[in-house]
């Protein structure tokens, strides 16, 4: 039998954030320091346990001697940091930022958290007007278990973090083009079956945007019975092998109609494989 060493407890340093005093490990972030001390930062492109992308700057956040705002998920810390995490300066860049996404991208499914922080900041997605270019393009719906609709991305990567080395390590997805006309894709932009996805969904699970969605929401979706008011989320572990991943089942009258996997989890990280992600309908089939 193996076992795990506790990793060393690491040097405090301090802080000063909205004139509070904090303490944070070395090597921690604003963004971890202002999480411990229940600072809230909105976040669209970090995902925990994953090297930041720096992709998105709405947690971008106002640091005492620098010049520009600086972003709170990957900055590490330091003595004497002195951090104002919202003043007008701060609020009117993530306005824009949020105003600039919405303005290109389809956002009418952006997670719950999103939609919050979208209309703490007062954002008019339609401050750009309808003629600003758009992502617009046909959803791509290439097998039963999940589609892939670009139209609603914001190009976060965190799908690509999630299919990658420091997760899944199945490099099925990557960002393809520049500029204006880059895009999440398989390689080739071949269709996702012959491509090399295994069906873990765990893209899907990160997906902030809804442009990653199960085929079962989906087509709920479109038939207009999707109601998550309605569904209760059951929480069990998958039946399929010794690993016993954590399951959220998510249940709509009386069916199951999608699964997750808390992130919180300490061996799975909200990570499944296909089985237990999307092989669920023997339950249901009665
Ligand atoms: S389902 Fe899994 S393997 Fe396929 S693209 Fe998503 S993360 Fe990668
Ligand atoms: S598909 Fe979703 S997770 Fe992937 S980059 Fe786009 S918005 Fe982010
Ligand atoms: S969350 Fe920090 S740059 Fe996206």
């Amino acid at each position: 039998m193996t076992s795990t060493a506790l990793p060393e407890p690491r040097p405090l340093v301090d802080l000063t954030v909205d004139g509070t005093s904090v303490s944070a490990p070395v090597g921690s972030t604003i963004l971890d320091a202002c999480r411990g001390a229940a600072i809230d930062i909105p976040t669209l492109c970090y995902l925990d346990g994953i090297t930041p992308a720096n992709a998105c700057r709405v947690c971008m956040v106002e640091v005492e001697g620098s010049r520009t705002l600086v972003p709170a998920c990957s900055r590490e810390v330091s003595d004497g940091l002195n951090v104002v995490t919202e003043n007008d300066r701060v609020a009117s860049n993530r306005r824009l930022v949020f105003e600039l996404l919405a303005s290109s991208v389809d956002m009418s499914l952006v997670d719950d958290v999103t939609v919050r922080w979208m209309d703490r900041y007062g954002v008019d997605p339609q401050r750009f007007g309808p003629e600003a270019a758009t992502v617009d393009q046909p959803v791509k719906v290439q097998d039963d278990l999940y589609i892939r609709d670009y139209a609603k991305c914001i190009l976060c990567y965190k799908c690509v973090a999630a299919c990658g080395e420091e997760a899944q390590n199945t490099f099925a997805i990557s960002a393809a083009d520049r500029g204006f006309e880059s895009t999440i894709s398989t390689e080739f932009d071949i269709a996702l079956p012959e491509s090399a996805c295994v069906y873990c969904g765990n893209c899907v699970a990160v997906c902030p945007t809804g442009a990653l969605m199960v085929k079962t929401e989906y087509d709920m979706r479109r038939a207009g019975s999707w109601d998550e008011g309605s569904q209760t989320v059951v929480t069990t572990i998958c039946p399929y092998c010794g690993v016993g991943c954590n399951l959220e089942l998510h249940v709509q009258d009386n069916e199951i109609v999608k699964v997750m996997s808390p992130r919180d989890h300490p061996v799975t990280e909200g990570h499944l494989c296909i089985k237990g992600r999307f092989g669920y309908q023997h339950v249901q089939n009665r």
